[in-house]
């Protein structure tokens, strides 16, 4: 039977996997070029991840098997031995702002015991996004942004035009964008990498009230396992292009294409969630190499125990 909690050990081994994978990208930032940024980081996750004493399944991951030779979703990863645990990931999380260096790029992952994290296709997904203090059902996909941020300010006891809602940078959001404007909120666009874009509704100093724009499914279970450590709501709804998306679904198990998941069906299960910053952003500090160290930041957190902690950790350099 599987177990219903992660253990300290497991929760552990995942900062180191998701440390390896940060230092591995951080060796390709500014180097334009994001493949190679995207690979380094998958080569040294999956070699993380087979080290760990468990029977790991990939449920979210670089993609489907016949177009990921590596951290294909349904790939079996660990040494085979211990508990099995559904694993969410993205080696790299910002493959352009790697190569460019830009700010924000992170290695993620999440765990959760067998059965606790959506089973998604790698597909868009439409997401809404609070932070903590705000009562179920302040926010809505079936809302306008206009409707939700105003139903937020209220709440918050400011005006709207006090509010400030993250939205990725993309042409297709431009409906979102005007609906935003019509009623005075501020809009931080950012050109890549909405799990941060997520995680930073939670934290006040960031002054992101809300988050909302399509971006990616994978993204979407990823940024939900955050929340449901640290508080807060979200809700996605699967975003099908084509029929041969439609069929992804399909394999994995989903049947209602316009089902509208909250967060605690997104994950499910007890979650633990790990960042590690590769490079400098408002989540966490990048990769740094210097006194003869490789320095690492990374954002680990419980859903269980609610502890949420920052790791720095240093590597001596041989
Ligand atoms: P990559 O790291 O895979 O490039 O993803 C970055 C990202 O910005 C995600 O954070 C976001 O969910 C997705 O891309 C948006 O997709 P698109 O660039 O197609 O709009």
């Amino acid at each position: 039977m599987s177990e219903t909690k992660i253990s300290a050990s497991i929760a552990d081994a995942m900062v180191t996997v998701s440390e390896l994978a940060a230092i591995a990208a951080y060796e390709e930032v500014g180097r334009g070029d994001e493949k190679q940024a995207d690979q380094a980081a998958v080569d040294a996750m999956r070699t993380a991840l087979n080290q760990v004493e468990m029977r790991g399944r990939i449920v979210i991951g670089e993609g489907e098997r016949d177009e990921a030779p590596m951290l294909y979703i349904g790939e079996e990863v660990g040494t085979g031995t211990g508990p099995e645990i559904d694993i969410a990931l993205d080696p790299l999380e910002g493959t352009t702002l790697t190569a460019k260096a830009m700010p924000n790029a992170l290695a993620v992952l999440a765990i959760a015991p067998r059965g606790g994290l959506l089973f998604s296709p790698d597909v868009y997904m439409d997401k809404i996004a609070v932070g903590p203090g705000y009562d179920k059902g302040i926010v809505s996909l079936d809302a306008t942004p206009a409707e939700n941020i105003t139903a937020m300010a209220k709440v918050k006891g400011v005006p709207v035009n006090q509010m400030t809602a993250c939205v990725l940078d993309r042409p297709r959001h431009a409906p979102i964008i005007e609906s935003l404007r019509s009623v005075g909120a501020r809009i931080a666009l950012i050109t890549d990498g909405d799990v941060a874009g997520v995680i930073n509704t939670t934290d006040p100093s960031t002054g992101i009230d809300l988050y909302v724009g399509q971006g990616g499914a994978p993204e979407g279970v990823l940024a939900a396992s955050a929340l449901k450590c640290v508080g807060g709501q979200m809700q996605g709804r699967l975003h099908f292009r084509n029929d041969e998306e439609r069929a992804r679904a399909a394999r994995t198990g989903i049947t209602n294409l316009d089902r509208l998941y909250d967060l605690n069906e997104l994950a499910s299960g007890d979650t633990v969630f790990c960042a590690t910053g590769v490079t400098n952003g408002d989540l966490l500090t990048g990769v740094s190499i210097n006194g003869g160290g490789v320095h690492t930041e990374t954002l680990v957190m419980s859903s269980s125990t609610g502890l949420i902690r920052k790791v720095r950790s240093t590597r001596r350099l041989s």
